[in-house]
Formats: structure tokens, C-alpha cells, sequence
């Protein structure tokens, strides 16, 4: 139905402030919500459509921002948005504070630690993430770095095999899980330990033999593969004295966050001791340094695990429909700030 200019426009204020929807006898307009996809690191373009299908589909407005290198360009492209998509963006306070319209962020991805959680509760904007659907990009990511170093990094000379050798996960979460899956392929041994699993829980999965505690889990593997958060009792935890427990030529590996890392101390570690590798899918603040350890040391030139077309479609698509299901039904079932 045609809506006359005059009424639309005075229909057009009163849904500045009431942003749902506004019904009359005769016309119902919806508002048009609007969607932000902002990434710095941009999805792949089937990802980008398929969101902005979902988003058109249930009536809101799409709005891109990717690649941006000044985030100022960011204030300014959440100022009219409702709902927002990012991955590692860091969703600030500043950010927030721009974001006058914004009902809800979602984290296309696992980690959240790149939102500030309290300044969205205090605008009672819900913060959610899309538990697992990257964990398989990230999960393939680890056993191809694996293969990688253990080859010496296709140097042409004679490397090693993954069959046989112990692999300690740390965090049995999608990722942990889904690693453990691929590695028993390989024929690995697996163990793992999460803080938040008991035992007889991470036993009863079939996937992996559960350690008493991460100490254990250096002690006893000849590869350790990172999952767990960036939190308050995590960050800088992979310090000296723990990695200092694996046996000659261990590796470890880390797809998780490079806050987990004491980098000073690893650092100190692998100047003492020359067996030990440092591979990683984020790259250290002392990556100069770490470039010192030439055949021990390797970094990703960017976080590469979640960076496939399926993992982009899977938590992409995921976020889309999370932001329509909570605008039409209230559904925060993903919500982290609770
Ligand atoms: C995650 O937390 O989901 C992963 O670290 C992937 O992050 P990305 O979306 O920045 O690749």
C-alpha cells in the first residue's frame, strides 16, 4: 500500500522514538531496524550476502562497514545502528557510548572478550556470542599447524609424524573437542583438562583421557593445544613454570588468545631451552623477539582459524538470525551478559 509523503513523515517521528513498530487503523509502517555488520577482518562475501538476505528478509535495514583502520569510522557507522555484527572488532565503551540505538552485538564467533560487557548491561543492550560454529575452522587450523611444524615447516628436511604422540588439550570446549576428534584420526593419544569439566565428564565424551590438572596435561603430553578464554584468571597463566614441565621437544600451540601467554617468560623459556616450539594463530606483541627462535617459533601473518567460508557462513548467519529471533521474540538464549 502507498503511504502519502504527509503521513509518512509524521509517522517517520514518532518512530524515532518508538523504535518497534507503530500501528494505525489503516497503515502499519515498521521501523526499519538497522543491522550493522562491522569487521575489520571481513567475512567472506557468501557470508556477507547470506546475512544481509536474513537481515532484508525480516524487514530490517543492512549496513557494511569492513576493513575499516580508523575507528572512527566505526563510531560513526553504529550512531543509527540497532543491532550489531562483529567478530574481533573491539566493542568499547566508546563504541557504545556512539551507539545510541543499539539494542544488541553479537560476537559472530566463540571469544567475547572483545566486548565491554558492562557498558552494554548498562545501557541494557544484550551481548551474545555463536558458541561453535567456527570451532571446526579453528579445530582444522591447529592439525594443519601441526603437520607444518613437525615437517619442519616443509624445509625439505626429515620432520616427524603426529601418529603415536601424546596431544593435551587445554579446554575441552567445540574447539578442544573438535580437535581431539580430528587428532584421534590421526592416531594421537589425546588427553585433556577443562577447569569447568569434571573427570568423569571429559571420560565420558569417549574423545579424550582426562588429567587432574593442567600441570598434568604439560607433564604428560608432547604437544599442547590452547582453548581456553581471555579471562581475569587465565590471562598470562602459560607462564614459565608451566610450559617448563614438557618433555624434550614439546610443542604448544595456541588458536585461543595471545593475552593467555606470558610472553616475557616464554620468551625467557625458549632462550634456555632449545627444544621447545611456539606456534600460534595469533600473533605475540613480542613477535620480533619470538622470530629470534628460527624453526621453533611461527606465527599466522593474521588470526587465520575462523577465516573459512563455512565457519563465515556458519556464525555469520547464525548472528543475523539471533538479532531477528531476539527482536521478534525476546529469544536472548546466546546471551553472555546476564
Ligand atoms: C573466536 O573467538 O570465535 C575466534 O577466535 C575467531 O575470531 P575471528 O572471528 O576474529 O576470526
Amino acid at each position: 500500500m502507498e503511504i502519502r509523503d504527509d503521513v509518512r513523515h509524521g509517522f517517520e517521528k514518532k518512530l524515532r522514538k518508538e523504535p518497534t513498530c507503530v500501528f494505525s487503523d489503516e497503515i502499519k509502517i515498521y521501523n526499519k531496524m538497522k543491522v550493522l555488520v562491522a569487521t575489520e577482518k571481513p567475512f567472506a562475501k557468501v557470508a556477507v550476502d547470506g546475512i544481509k538476505k536474513i537481515v532484508e528478509e525480516n524487514g530490517y535495514q543492512f549496513a557494511l562497514l569492513e576493513k575499516y583502520t580508523d575507528v572512527n569510522d566505526l563510531y560513526k557507522a553504529v550512531e543509527d545502528a540497532d543491532a550489531l555484527i562483529v567478530r574481533s572488532d573491539k566493542v568499547t565503551k566508546e563504541v557504545i557510548d556512539h551507539a545510541k540505538n543499539l539494542k544488541i552485538v553479537v560476537r559472530a564467533g566463540a571469544g567475547f572478550d572483545n566486548l565491554d560487557l558492562e557498558a552494554c548491561t548498562a545501557r541494557k543492550i544484550v551481548a551474545m556470542n555463536t558458541p561453535g560454529q567456527n570451532s571446526n575452522a579453528v579445530a582444522e587450523l591447529v592439525m594443519g599447524l601441526l603437520v607444518y611444524t613437525v615437517r619442519n615447516f616443509y624445509n625439505g628436511k626429515s620432520g616427524s609424524e603426529l601418529k603415536g604422540k601424546k596431544l593435551g588439550i587445554l579446554a575441552f570446549g567445540n574447539v578442544g573437542r573438535n580437535v581431539a576428534r580430528i587428532a584421534k584420526g590421526f592416531g594421537m593419544e589425546v588427553y585433556a583438562y577443562d577447569a569447568f569439566m569434571s573427570a568423569e565428564q571429559i571420560n565420558a565424551t569417549g574423545m579424550a583421557t582426562a588429567v587432574a590438572n593442567q600441570e598434568a596435561l604439560f607433564e604428560t603430553c608432547d604437544i599442547v593445544s590452547l582453548h581456553i578464554p581471555a579471562t581475569a584468571e587465565t590471562k598470562q597463566s602459560i607462564n614459565y613454570a608451566l610450559v617448563n614441565k614438557m618433555h624434550k621437544g614439546g610443542i604448544l600451540i595456541n588458536s585461543a588468545r595471545k593475552e593467555v601467554i606470558n610472553e616475557p617468560e616464554l620468551l625467557k623459556l625458549m632462550a634456555e631451552r632449545t627444544d621447545l616450539k611456539y606456534i600460534t594463530d595469533i600473533m605475540p606483541d613480542a613477535d620480533a623477539d619470538f622470530k629470534a627462535f628460527e624453526g621453533r617459533y611461527f606465527a599466522t601473518p593474521k588470526k587465520m582459524g575462523a577465516q573459512t567460508e563455512e565457519a563465515n557462513i556458519n556464525a555469520g548467519l547464525a548472528a543475523a538470525n539471533q538479532i531477528a529471533d531476539f527482536f521478534k521474540t525476546g529469544n536472548k538464549k546466546f546471551q553472555v551478559n546476564k
